[in-house]
């Protein structure tokens, strides 16, 4: 057995991932895996809640993040990496835990409301969207973990799931420790339009872009908009540019600061060195991409490994969970 704590998290199978991606969930992950016990998984059944009229994509989508996941420095020799569907434990403790939790507490999520606002054109007032929190319930308890390393946006699902355990452990016998959300400080990143990056918005720069694209990615970038000409003193605080720069060439945050609101660099010139100072950021994860990408085998074996861990721990907890409700 491991001394170390346990933590669990997933991501929805988006495919290739971008820098927000990166700078946010995948780094946080990524720094957590020496320290903890970690399993990460493809959530490739709640990619269905809200897509399943096409699954043309899915699983192009989790090759794809995947192969990012493993460039990015996720270690299968540290974590357990695994794709949701492998494990059905997951799916016969979402049907139990289903049984105890009022159908109020779901329809009481912010994110339920919200996203089906957004989503109003496409049908997914169903059973499975509705449930999609009782599912992250069950991905996160089936291992008893300490915590769960999420974004923000997803404290509400962490604090449901404890609700859950709670009600459980109240009803049966004490079978969950009521994990704790871990979030990072992330920087705000943003797209090339000055809005959040995301997929969603089409302003995103994919880590796996060759530099080609990510000069030409960045050099679509708004910048000070009352900077109209090269003369003009900049504001940095405004520029989406300084906000990357921030992040990519931290060492020279200040001279640029300093350069942009004495007009003594033009944009174009600092869009370009923040292209490069990206790039180079990159190098390693490029060539560590290119090489799984090749081998089509290592990846569906890391997976078919680490499904076979995580059922191995799954089935420990669903043992104890029969057991308490008496099955
Ligand atoms: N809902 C999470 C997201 O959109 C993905 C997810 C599914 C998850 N199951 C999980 C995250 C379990 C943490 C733990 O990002
Ligand atoms: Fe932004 Fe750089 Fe232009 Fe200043 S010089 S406005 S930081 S792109």
């Amino acid at each position: 057995m491991s001394a170390k704590r346990r933590l669990v998290s997933g991501m929805r199978p988006t495919g290739r991932l971008h820098l927000g991606n990166w700078l946010g969930a995948l780094k946080l992950w990524i720094n957590l895996q020496e320290e903890y016990e970690t399993f990460y998984f493809v959530a490739d059944w709640h990619a269905l809640t809200t897509g399943y009229e096409d699954t043309s994509q899915l699983r192009e989508n989790r090759r794809q993040m995947v192969i990012d996941w493993l460039a990015a420095g996720l270690d299968p020799a540290q974590s357990v990496i695994f794709v949701q569907s492998d494990v059905k434990e997951h799916a016969e403790l979402h049907l139990l835990l289903s049984m105890i939790t009022p159908l109020g507490w779901l329809e009481r999520m912010p994110t339920y409301k919200e996203i089906l606002r957004e989503l109003e054109a496409r049908q997914i007032s169903t059973y499975g969207f509705l449930g999609y929190p009782m599912l992250q319930a069950a991905d996160i308890l089936i291992y008893r973990p300490y915590g769960v390393p999420v974004g923000e946006d997803q404290l509400p699902h962490v604090e449901f799931t404890r609700e859950v355990a709670r009600r459980f452990n109240h009803l049966y016998e004490p079978v969950f420790p009521e994990p704790e959300g871990l979030v990072s400080e992330t920087p705000r990143v943003p797209g090339i339009d000055g809005r959040r990056m995301s997929k969603s918005f089409g302003n995103h720069i994919e880590l796996a872009s060759p530099p080609d694209v990510i000069r030409e990615r960045v050099g679509q970038m708004i910048t000070d908009p009352a900077r109209v000409r090269r003369t003009d003193p900049g504001h940095p605080e405004v520029c989406s540019v300084f906000a990357l720069a921030r992040i990519f060439r931290a060492t020279e945050t200040d001279g640029i600061r300093e350069d942009c609101e004495h007009a003594r660099v033009g944009c174009v010139d600092c869009k370009a060195a923040l292209a490069e100072a990206i790039i180079e950021a990159l190098r390693p994860f490029r060539q560590r991409r290119q090489e799984l990408e090749r081998d089509e085998l290592t990846v569906e074996k890391i997976l078919r490994e680490g499904a076979e861990r995580a059922r191995a721990e799954a089935a420990v907890t669903l043992r104890r969970v029969r057991e308490a409700m008496r099955l």
